[in-house]
């Protein structure tokens, strides 16, 4: 049985004071959210406070992307995945659309990233996902196979214990335009597909995928029920401590 996993993406919002305030809001309202794993991702420069105040509770903390490097070294602004679990992350989202999008990160990157992330014990939640123009081509699937493929290259079975899939049709992301649950769990399908041609049938039976874009307390229900949807990646309804508790607590 996949644990199902619900992530908060906090992207670039709220101060220090803010986000310590949203995760103690959060701890009383999923204390009891045992049938998933719980986890949000606040900015950098509140990572370390925001971990150290949720110790003990059910819910980790992710970062929202890491260098390719796995060493110490002259990379200026960069952060190795090592020194965020060293302050308490257990999860690090990566190749998220809008790093692909704005910060040219290609797949070799995201491959670079996830290895780098792996070999210091994290978990990646590794995104991916087609265009609106890509899906209107016809193309989705093959786009998110070429992405699955890249983002993955390299990872033996044991690493891929690591790794979550978030499928976030760019389409979808923030725009309140959901894919619907059939579009969804073909794809999901497509992605479980796809993993158990490059790393096995076990492999991709136990793969978490999770689904992200405008998932809300509304929606988050239908999307659950299907067979291939693990869990959801939430942007801009993890923000509120109320809404991505409703989330959290679909069931
Ligand atoms: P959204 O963002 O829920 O605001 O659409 C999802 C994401 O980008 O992870």
């Amino acid at each position: 049985m996949r644990k199902p996993i619900i992530a908060g993406n906090w992207k670039m919002f709220k101060l220090l004071g803010e986000a310590v305030d949203t995760a103690l809001a959060l701890k009383p309202y999923v204390a009891n959210a045992n049938h998933c794993e719980v986890v949000i991702a606040p900015v950098f420069t509140a990572l370390k406070m925001v971990a150290d105040r949720l110790e003990g509770s059910n819910i980790q903390v992710a970062a929202q992307n890491c260098a390719i490097q796995g060493e110490f070294g002259a990379h200026t602004g960069e952060v190795t995945p090592g020194m965020l679990k060293d302050i308490g992350c257990s999860y690090v989202i990566i190749g998220h659309s809008e790093r692909r999008q704005f910060y040219c990160e290609s797949d070799v990157a995201v491959n670079k990233k996830t290895k780098a992330a792996v070999e210091a014990g994290l978990n990646a939640i590794v995104c991916v996902g087609e265009s609106l123009t890509e899906r209107e081509g016809g193309e989705a699937e093959s786009v998110v196979k070429t992405q699955l493929r890249g983002s993955l290259a390299g990872l033996t079975v044991s690493d891929m214990e690591r790794i979550i899939i978030a499928y976030e049709p760019v389409w979808a992301i923030g725009t309140g335009k959901t894919a619907t649950p059939e579009q969804a769990q073909e794809m999901h399908g497509h992605i479980r597909r796809t993993i158990a041609g490059t790393h096995g049938e076990a492999t991709a039976e136990n793969v978490r995928v999770l689904y992200g874009g405008s998932v809300k307390p509304e929606n988050i229900g239908t999307l659950m029920a299907q067979p291939d949807i693990d869990g959801a990646l939430v942007g801009g309804a993890s923000l509120d401590a109320d809404s991505f508790a409703r989330i959290v607590n679909y069931k």
